[in-house]
């Protein structure tokens, strides 16, 4: 017999974050196994399916994430007495399971930044993913971390008690690898199941089950890990919010004797308060990102957001309420808010690659770099916003003043103008002909252009008819660009308005 699940799903919220109260004073801050014996508890984090990101893009104000930050929160737990345990799930350190030729030496330094952090976070053990295989299983073993086989168990020693980690490849594997921990000695079991929550969700109630908890480590596409889950079957199913933009915090508390875990999950007033909060702060974060909205008010209403997700932190990093008595776990999402610090050591990692990369792109494509490939016959390419300036000059000013004339700077602001994980967007006729291809060859296509929603215009340019050139092209083209991630507050009424006006087209004048 199955029980009903009940399925909470989080909203993903990108929020601003929140100056942080000193933690009191850490009794020891010297390796955790010093405490064991008097241990009270742990604290397990997890990061998982960070596919390949070191922190977020900044396009819109308010996203999450940054290695850097999650370091920020390990080394913040470490500041108690409790041993703290890090460990990653898998599927991290890169975002496509194919890479082309001119991404390859970028994502193999992206990996190794990630790496380095990993390192510098203390971590205990990593799963493995076909995202930490893209560049071989030679490449990965040589980054050096700590990593469990897939179909293997490791016993870590976290205080008084022994957590067991299993790398679960498949479903059928979950039982017998759980039950092959507790024999080996795990007081507690966690799960890290290479699949959706789905799919663990559904052989998460299966009687006599030994695991304690599963994280989910592995969503199935780029954007079906914009939300966090939590599935309250027999043994609870986590997924977190993909691309390094949460963390999972899980507090051991142990009793006298040893036994099973039973989760802690009467915070009721407080699961009911942080939702509340939640709720205000998404309405709050979706009008800060209006496009147009006044800078005064934007920085009122960014002030309130800040006080709305300081006090959602306290309640989230207050001691977590085990009972006494017994073996007890409770969970928590640590979403890292972009106001959150850096760990400096991390900060620097990230930094060095951000240098780095540019650098090594530009090297590249002068080197091997590839024009793009000529148009078919009768297809038209990419000539840059300047060919359409002769004929539609009243078109010019509306578009020169606006964002997307300017995407292009904004990189190069950045110091991200080389970077391929930046550029796509930023340019107009991306990998397409006449277009960009190689990151020497940007000149005229800079920023979104004309062409990046009218469509190619050599055709049009030598004989313009409104018949060679696409005259709307619909919010299914925005949203390449307008991507959930990136653009997470997307709409496509509130936004056509913006790019339109005398000169341009007029919002009333279609639907
Ligand atoms: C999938 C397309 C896409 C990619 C890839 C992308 N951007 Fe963006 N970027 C956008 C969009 C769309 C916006 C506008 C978002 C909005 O206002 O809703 C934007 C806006 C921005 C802004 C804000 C500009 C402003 O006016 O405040 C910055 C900064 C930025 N991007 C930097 C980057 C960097 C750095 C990278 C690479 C790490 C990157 N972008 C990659 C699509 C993209
Ligand atoms: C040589 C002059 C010329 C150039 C160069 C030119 N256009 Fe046009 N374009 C026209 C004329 C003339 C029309 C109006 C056609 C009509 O309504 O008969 C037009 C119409 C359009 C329309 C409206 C189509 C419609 O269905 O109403 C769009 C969109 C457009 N042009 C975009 C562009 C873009 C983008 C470029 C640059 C790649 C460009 N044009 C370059 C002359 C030009
Ligand atoms: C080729 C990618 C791309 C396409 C296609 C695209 N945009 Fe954008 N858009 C961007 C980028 C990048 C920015 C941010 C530029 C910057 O500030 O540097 C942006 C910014 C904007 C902004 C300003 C947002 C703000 O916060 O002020 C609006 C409005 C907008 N886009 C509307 C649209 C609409 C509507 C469409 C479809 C008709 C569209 N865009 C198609 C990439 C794109
Ligand atoms: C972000 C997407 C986007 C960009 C960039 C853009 N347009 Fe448009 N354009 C539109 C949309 C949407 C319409 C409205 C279509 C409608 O309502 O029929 C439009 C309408 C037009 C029209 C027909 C209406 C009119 O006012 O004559 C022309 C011509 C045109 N655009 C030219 C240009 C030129 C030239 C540029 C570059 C300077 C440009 N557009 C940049 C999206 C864009």
């Amino acid at each position: 017999m199955r029980r009903p699940l009940t399925v909470l799903v989080l909203a993903a919220v990108v929020l601003a974050g929140c100056k942080r109260a000193p933690e009191p004073a850490a009794a020891s801050t010297a390796v955790p196994d010093a405490a064991a014996g008097q241990a009270t508890g742990a604290i397990l984090l997890f990061s998982a399916d960070t596919r390949g990101y070191l922190g977020p893009c900044g396009c819109s104000e308010n996203m999450r994430g940054g290695i850097d930050r999650a370091a920020f929160e390990v080394q913040e737990a470490r500041k108690g007495t409790l041993p703290v345990l890090y460990i990653d799930g898998g599927d991290s350190l890169f975002g496509e399971p194919t890479l082309k030729p001119a991404q390859v030496p970028q994502e193999e330094r992206k990996a190794q930044a990630l790496a380095e952090s990993m390192k510098r976070m203390g971590l205990a053990v990593r799963a493995t993913g076909e995202l930490d295989d893209v560049r071989g299983v030679t490449f990965r073993q040589g980054l050096g971390l700590p990593e469990l086989a897939p179909g293997t168990v490791k016993l870590l020693t976290a205080g008084a008690r022994q957590v067991g980690v299993v790398a679960v490849p498949e479903a059928a594997q979950l039982a017998p690898l759980s039950a092959q921990a507790r024999k080996e000695g795990a007081d507690f079991v966690v799960a890290l199941f290479h699949g959706t929550v789905e799919q663990a969700q559904a052989v998460a109630d299966q009687p006599g089950l030994e695991a304690d908890l599963i994280l989910a480590t592995h969503t199935a596409t780029e954007f079906s890990g914009e939300e966090h889950k939590l599935v309250r079957s027999a043994v609870p199913v986590v997924g977190l919010q993909s691309k390094g933009r949460e963390l999972l915090r899980v507090d051991l508390g142990y009793g006298p004797q040893k036994g099973r875990f039973s989760q802690v999950k009467g915070q009721g007033q407080t699961e009911g308060e942080v939702a509340a909060l939640d709720q205000r702060m998404a309405l709050l974060n979706k009008e800060i990102n209006l496009p147009g909205i006044a800078p005064e008010l934007q920085k009122l209403k960014q002030a309130k957001l800040e006080e709305l997700v300081a006090r959602k932190q306290k309640l989230l990093t207050e001691p977590a309420a085990a009972p006494a008595g017994t073996n007890s776990f409770s969970l928590r999402f640590l979403p890292l808010e972009s106001s959150l610090p850096g760990q400096p050591e991390v900060q620097e990692v990230v930094k060095a690659y951000d240098r780095d990369v540019g650098q090594m792109n530009l090297a590249w494509a002068k080197e091997h770099g590839e024009d793009c490939p000529a148009p078919k016959k009768g297809e038209a390419a990419f000539v840059g916003t300047a060919a359409c300036q002769e004929c539609h000059a009243e078109t010019m000013p509306l578009w020169e003043h606006s964002k997307h004339s300017h995407a292009w700077a904004t990189l190069e602001e950045k110091g991200k103008q080389y970077h391929l994980n930046c550029v796509g967007c930023h340019v107009t006729g991306y990998e397409k002909p006449g277009g960009v291809c190689r990151l020497d060859k940007v000149a005229g296509r800079q920023g979104v252009g004309c062409e990046s929603c009218h469509g190619p215009g050599s055709l049009h340019a030598e004989d313009p008819t409104p018949k060679n050139i696409v005259r709307n092209p619909g919010r299914e083209l925005c949203v390449t660009c307008h991507n959930p991630e990136n653009s997470p507050h997307f709409d496509y009424a509130t936004y056509l308005p913006k790019i339109l006006g005398p000169g341009h087209g007029q919002p009333a004048a279609k639907k």
